[in-house]
């Protein structure tokens, strides 16, 4: 099996590149099936860093004209009672009424998802779609729908097409699971 070593930690082949792209493919047509009537543009909001590699290749198979934009949602510490708060970096088309169609590399717990759900609906789009490569069913705690899944993998931690571990993998054109120590 195809291995690499990233670090103090070696990961095997899972989710080989011709697989990953045979499922974008399926993923693009259902979105341009979903919006090729759309009188409007529709904005991808991709969220870095994770999602720059799945954005690049869903994209080139969007057949409507769209917008992409790249955003970031890092949250710091605010006052005593509000807590954590949570800001969107990056934004700078205005949402209003428009379809947003989120891209994701992966969804987890569903934390960040639900985090950026809210932020982007303060804005008042019209409708948020929800495009993630990757998504852990035995993970998710969130209630936010999925609409477009790339593959639903085991809770296992991966890398590579994006995806890192300790900041290193991303470029790996192929994607790994964590070889149990
Ligand atoms: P969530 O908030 O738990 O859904 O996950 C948020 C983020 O954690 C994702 O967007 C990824 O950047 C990262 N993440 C979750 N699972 C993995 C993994 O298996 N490998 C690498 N990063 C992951
Ligand atoms: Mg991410």
């Amino acid at each position: 099996m195809k291995q690499v070593t990233l670090k103090d930690k070696t990961f095997g082949i899972s989710y080989p590149e011709n697989e990953i792209q045979a499922d974008i493919d399926v993923l693009a047509s259902k979105i341009n099936w979903d919006f090729h009537a759309s009188e409007e543009t529709p904005i991808f909001l991709s969220i870095l860093n994770g999602a720059f590699m799945f954005t690049a290749d869903l994209v080139k198979r969007v057949s409507f004209p769209c917008q992409i934009s790249f955003i970031k949602l890092s949250s710091y510490k605010g006052t005593k009672s509000t807590g954590n708060v949570n800001e969107l970096i990056g934004l700078n088309e205005n949402i209003e009424g428009r379809s947003v169609i989120i891209v994701e590399d992966i969804v987890d717990t569903g934390i960040t998802l639900s985090k950026l759900f809210a932020e982007l609906s303060k804005l008042n789009p019209k409708v948020i779609k929800v495009a993630t490569l990757l998504y852990k069913p035995d993970a998710y705690k969130g209630t936010i729908p999925i609409d477009y899944i790339g593959k639903s993998i085991p809770n296992e931690f991966i890398v590579g097409y994006g995806l890192d571990y300790d900041g290193i993998g991303r470029n790996l054109p192929d994607i790994y699971t964590l070889i149990s120590e």
